[in-house]
């Protein structure tokens, strides 16, 4: 691809939609909201805290990264979504109890007057759920259609310049790429005779490109994971990025591994387990939805470790993730790791982690982010898979044949550079040997 000539100014409002408005959605919208206020702070965010350095490390040249890359302003952003339960952003965040009251009150006004728009849901996706404030009656294309006059509407009414989609819904059952995925002549085809290859988030991936409108998408669903989309997505210039937001043991897990494999030390096996309590470990809890998530949680490590390259250190990990929904603890999981390593002559050692992590604390800057740099990607002319937003994603999308980057270091240069890239600055390689010459 070429580097972009021109980066069009985020002009006017930008609209953000989130299919899905549960404990990750309204935590994002609040914290927003809490920061536009000047309430708090936008901890985790790289495009509101984040740096990035330019030139040599003598030159002193390290611009927040909003003020180097033109981003829209958080007080231009307006937000929207669909549920399948009609609770307002307000009454869903209070549910969802991430937030404490003190944040919630200082939210309300502008969270009550965030409603779902109704859902395109089917039960056999997510077994756990059901809701009311669903669209009925129609074929899968019928429902797509229904979610693109959503967009349209959603533009026109509140007077937003461009909108960008962010799945925050539930996880749907385990799905893998079939006939029907592969053209967008198909896709059409299955979705007007019902097939259930269909999922509905795909309806609305579908929607949003051929709307012109970028998608990320935050869950381990297959979504936007299969050639029609990529080729749709192309053919709209539209971004597209996913899956499965790197929240949590993930991103522990892609903090650590890359520490051992660069030190070489061995590994026999890596045992994760979590419990938490929200409705999304409720959705977990059905068998065919957490296999979504199993697959998208276990291929981190096996790209980090490269087992084929180290057979004497990698070849022989038992790598298990388990996660069990229990109440008392709602968003608040904790999630342990037990990492049996061995070092120098194959003597073992064991790491244990226990992180009591709040979820959708970590979730909600991943959402912002990922909603301006997409923004910001399609000014720039870019289109279809977006790698180097792998930084933010627990099993992140490659062209066909390539395999992904797990590393978060790996990741993080990537996303930096490529903003470099597109500036038309000097890309940072750490190679060093001018400070010598
Ligand atoms: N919380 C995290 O840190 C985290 C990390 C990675 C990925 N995720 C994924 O992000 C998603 C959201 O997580 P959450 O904690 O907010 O879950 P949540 O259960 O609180 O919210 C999901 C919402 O999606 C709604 N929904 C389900 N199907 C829908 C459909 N077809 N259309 C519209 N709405 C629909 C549900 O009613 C629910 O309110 C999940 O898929 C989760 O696996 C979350």
């Amino acid at each position: 691809m070429r580097r972009p000539a021109n980066i069009a100014p985020p002009k006017g409002k930008l609209g953000i939609l989130t299919p899905g408005m549960g404990a990750v959605s309204t935590t994002f919208m609040a914290g927003v909201e809490l920061v536009r206020k000047g309430a708090a702070q936008p901890v985790g965010s790289l495009t509101q805290m984040g740096t990035i350095r330019l030139g040599k490390r003598t030159e002193g040249r390290s611009p927040r990264i909003k003020d180097f890359v033109a981003l829209s302003e958080l007080d231009k952003l307006v937000f929207g979504g669909w549920d399948i339960f009609p609770d307002t952003a307000y009454q869903a965040a209070c549910k969802a109890g991430v937030l404490e009251q003190k944040h919630l009150d200082q939210a309300k006004p502008f969270l009550s007057k965030i409603r779902p728009m109704k859902a395109a849901f089917d039960q056999s996706y997510v077994k756990n759920l059901s809701g009311t404030n669903v669209k009925k009656g129609k074929t899968k294309y019928d429902l797509a259609l229904e979610i693109k006059d959503d967009i349209k509407n959603f533009k026109e009414t509140s007077g937003v310049d461009r909108v960008v989609v962010a799945w925050c819904g539930s996880t749907e059952i385990f799905l893998i790429a079939d006939a029907v995925h592969q053209t967008p002549g198909k896709f059409v085809e299955a979705m007007k005779k019902n097939n259930p290859a269909i999922a509905p988030s795909m309806l609305y991936s579908w929607a949003a490109i051929t709307s012109g409108v970028p998608f990320a998408n935050g869950a381990p669903n297959l979504t936007v994971d299969i050639p029609a989309m990529q080729a749709l997505a192309l053919e709209h210039n539209v971004p597209i990025c996913g899956k499965d937001f790197k929240t949590g043991q993930t991103l522990i897990k892609t903090i650590l591994a890359p520490g051992f494999k660069a030190r070489m030390l061995g590994m026999n096996g890596w045992f994760s387990t979590n419990i938490l309590g929200n409705r999304d470990g409720e959705v977990l809890d059905d068998p065919s939805s957490f296999k979504t998530k199993e697959e998208s949680k276990l291929g981190a490590l096996e790209y980090i470790l490269q087992p084929h390259l180290y057979p004497q250190l990698y070849g022989k990990i038992h790598h298990k993730v388990r996660i069990n929904y229990y109440p008392p603890r709602g968003d608040n999981k904790e999630g342990w790791d037990n990492i049996d390593i061995f070092g120098w002559l194959g003597y073992p050692m064991q790491i244990k982690v226990d992180f009591l992590c709040r979820d959708s604390i970590l979730a909600a800057p991943i959402v912002l982010d990922l909603v301006l740099f997409l923004d910001l990607a399609q000014r720039a002319g870019m289109r279809g898979i977006q790698e180097w937003l792998s930084f933010y994603f627990k099993a992140p999308m490659t062209a066909p044949n390539l395999y992904p980057e797990h590393d978060l270091f790996i990741q993080s240069m990537k996303l930096k550079n490529t903003l470099r890239w597109m500036m038309g600055q000097e890309l940072i390689t750490h190679l060093g040997q001018e400070y010598y010459d």
